[in-house]
């Protein structure tokens, strides 16, 4: 059974989507450690409403950037609780070395656009201003760049003509929920192989 680790600093609801997938039984793992840079960020509540370990990785005042220290620490955590794949879910700091290093090609990523198109914020508004006909998400391996790494899975969804930003993220929200716990349960098998 795979131990994961999830790193999130908004809703959590990628999170939950991985969760009710190892309730129903579609997905043989356990969520060992939740970790948000955000403290009223609602991942925390979810995980703790689950029975889930979680804390806060104090990152510093600045929104976006990641001190080298708050990833060590991340890593040891990670490291201590013994996960064995990272899951990004909503994580809006770019990671480095000393996290990277720590997990080398264990640390997955969900993305709201059919990468490499939109990478960054607000992928899906990115989409609808660049009259894309069609949008999706990404599950992809994570490198030092922004929702760069070898793609692992995507879905599509269409651009409709009255979508709005919030009506688009929805539709395509949709769509992480269902890949991402399925993008897991084939890495848990290939690493099963090696
Ligand atoms: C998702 O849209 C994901 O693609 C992006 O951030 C959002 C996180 O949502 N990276 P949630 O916190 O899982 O609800």
């Amino acid at each position: 059974m795979i131990r994961l680790g999830i790193l999130g600093s908004g809703s959590g609801s990628n999170m939950q989507a991985i969760l009710d997938a190892i309730e129903n039984g579609e997905l043989e793992a356990e969520i060992v450690m939740v970790l948000s840079d955000i403290p009223d960020a609602y991942i925390l509540k979810r995980a703790a409403q689950a029975g889930v370990p979680a804390k806060l990785i104090d990152c510093g005042g600045l929104r976006s950037k990641f001190p080298e220290e708050a990833q060590s620490e991340t890593a040891t955590l990670l490291k201590q609780a013994g996960v064995e794949l990272i899951c990004l879910a909503g994580f809006m700091r770019l990671l480095r070395p000393p996290l990277l290093d720590a997990f080398p090609g264990r640390i997955i990523n969900i993305h709201p656009s059919l990468l490499p198109d939109f990478p960054g914020l607000y992928a899906w508004t990115q989409a609808i201003e660049a009259g894309a006909p069609e949008s999706g998400c990404t599950v992809h391996y994570v490198d030092a760049g922004m929702d760069t790494g070898p793609i692992i899975a995507q879905a599509r969804v269409p651009i409709l003509p009255e979508d709005t930003s919030a009506s688009l993220h929805a539709r395509i929200q949709t769509e992480e929920h269902r890949i991402y716990p399925a993008a897991i349960t084939k890495i848990a098998a290939e690493l099963e192989q090696e």
